[in-house]
This record gives structure tokens, sequence and C-alpha cells, in this order.
């Protein structure tokens, strides 16, 4: 299936039987197995700079880096879409957010991801007119995590709920195939699940009792595997301990050593 035909087949999962699924995955290992296992997206994100180079968020993270990660991350995927994530200063006019675009698709995307709403629009356009597919990112956008102080649930107060309501229709607008929708109040989530035509991936958008609010999910492979167990976001349940056993494989080797 080419690129679009996987867009396409994406944004008709919505109201479907199946929840959409994708995890964030930066290497070749990483990437087969999660192609292996049926996973429907492959998101390249920038989170690569917190979770695999060790900086303290997304905004060290260069185009240099997601394109080298991009293209190990194709070598181990055959089925699944791969969305490479357009790091931060990378966008800042619609000619280089499609050159950054053209990049990452070069190096093995299907599509790309860039966060905010209205103020995108321009660049997003740029970017489908070109032929390369867009999936939106809205709500708490943790490039402007510096700015804000820190990352903060979106939607709380009347006018925010209104503007991020606002966003995601001109995204669905613009020609994005789907969007994520990052930490914010449950009852807009639902509320934008509801009212777009396009699927809504949501991550930390859930209220405490787990109760789905998009059509599907995102999440970062190390919350979901426990490999970075020094950072876990509130929202994220480990299904098994990565480094737990790396930790015991290590000390059994070590151990065999002496
Ligand atoms: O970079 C990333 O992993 C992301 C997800 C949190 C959606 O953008």
């Amino acid at each position: 299936m080419n690129a679009h035909d996987k867009a396409k087949a994406i944004t008709s999962m919505k109201g479907g039987k199946h929840r959409i699924s994708a995890l964030t995955a930066y290497d070749y290992p990483t990437a087969r197995i999660l192609d292996e296992a049926g996973v429907d997206m492959i998101l390249v994100g920038d989170s690569l700079g917190m979770v695999v180079l060790g900086f303290p968020d997304t905004t060290h993270v260069t185009l240099e880096m997601m394109t080298h990660h991009t293209a190990a991350v194709a070598r181990g995927v055959n089925k699944a879409l791969i969305i490479g994530d357009m790091p931060i200063n990378s966008y800042d006019t619609p000619a280089q957010a499609l050159a950054t675009a053209q990049a990452l698709v070069q190096a093995g995307a299907d599509a790309v991801k860039l966060e905010g709403g209205i103020r995108q629009l321009e660049k997003i356009r740029a970017i489908i007119e070109a032929g390369i597919p867009v999936i939106g990112h809205h709500g708490m956008l943790p490039q402007r995590v510096l700015e804000e102080g820190g990352y903060k649930k979106k939607g709380k107060t009347k006018e925010e709920f209104s503007a991020i309501l606002e966003g995601a229709f001109a995204l669905q607008e613009a020609g994005c195939f789907a969007i994520v929708l990052e930490s914010i109040v449950p009852e807009l989530a639902e509320k934008i699940t509801a009212e777009l035509t396009i699927p809504t991936i949501g991550i930390g958008c859930k209220p405490p009792s787990g109760k789905q609010t998009c059509d599907g999910e995102v999440a970062v492979i190390s919350d979901v595997i426990g490999s970075y167990p020094w950072f876990v976001p509130p929202f994220a349940k480990p299904h098994t301990d990565v480094a737990g056993e790396i930790k015991k494989a290590a000390q059994l080797y070590i151990g065999s050593l002496r």
C-alpha cells in the first residue's frame, strides 16, 4: 500500500470495530517487533530526545536526528503507517515545513506530524498540497514546554476549550487524515471525537475511570514496556518491566564472569 492509501485506511477506521493503535519507535528492532505485533501506526516521535537521547525535553531534537531514526524505523516496517515527527524550529515557514516533511519522507516516513492548531494551517496546507499526508497534533504541545513552564492539561477554561475545538476543526478542514490530541480534558476529547469526521488519537485524554474518549490511542513505547523508569507520566500504564529485565540479565551476565 502506498502512503496515501495507508493514511486513507486510518481515516476510514473511524467509527469502526477497532480502536486505532499507535506506538512510538526510534530504532530498527523495536519498529520491526511493533510492526509484527500488528500496530496500525508507528510514530518516530520527537520524544526520541528524552527517552532515547537523554535530553530533558523535546526542544533539543534536530531534523538530522529525526531523519536518522526515521530511516532506522523504516528499515524494520512492512505494514504500519510510519509517521515522522517534525522537530521544533523545523517548520517556521511553509517553505521550511515542506522541506522538512520531504526530508522525513525521503528517510522513509509515510506521513508527518507537526504541533499546533490554527497557527500551523498554512504549513499543513503546503505539505498536503505537495502530496504528503499530515496528522495534526493539538492540545498540550510538548515543544512549547519551556514557554509554558511545564506540561499542563489543556481545555480547562471556557476560552481554551473553545480555541482547541476550533483548532481541531481547522486541522480537519486543512486536510489532516487524523489528529493526535494530547492531554486535554476528557469532555473536550469526547466532543472533538464526536464532531470530527477524521479520527482522534489520544494520549493523556482519558478520565480516571479509564473510559475511552478518542478513536485511537498513541503511547510512547518506553511507557508501555517500562524501559524508562526515571520518568513515567501519570497516565502511562506499563505492561512489562523491560528496565528491570535488562538489569537482571546484566547482573546475571556480570555474575557469570566472577
Ligand atoms: O513525540 C512523541 O512521542 C509524541 C507523542 C507523545 C504523541 O508526539
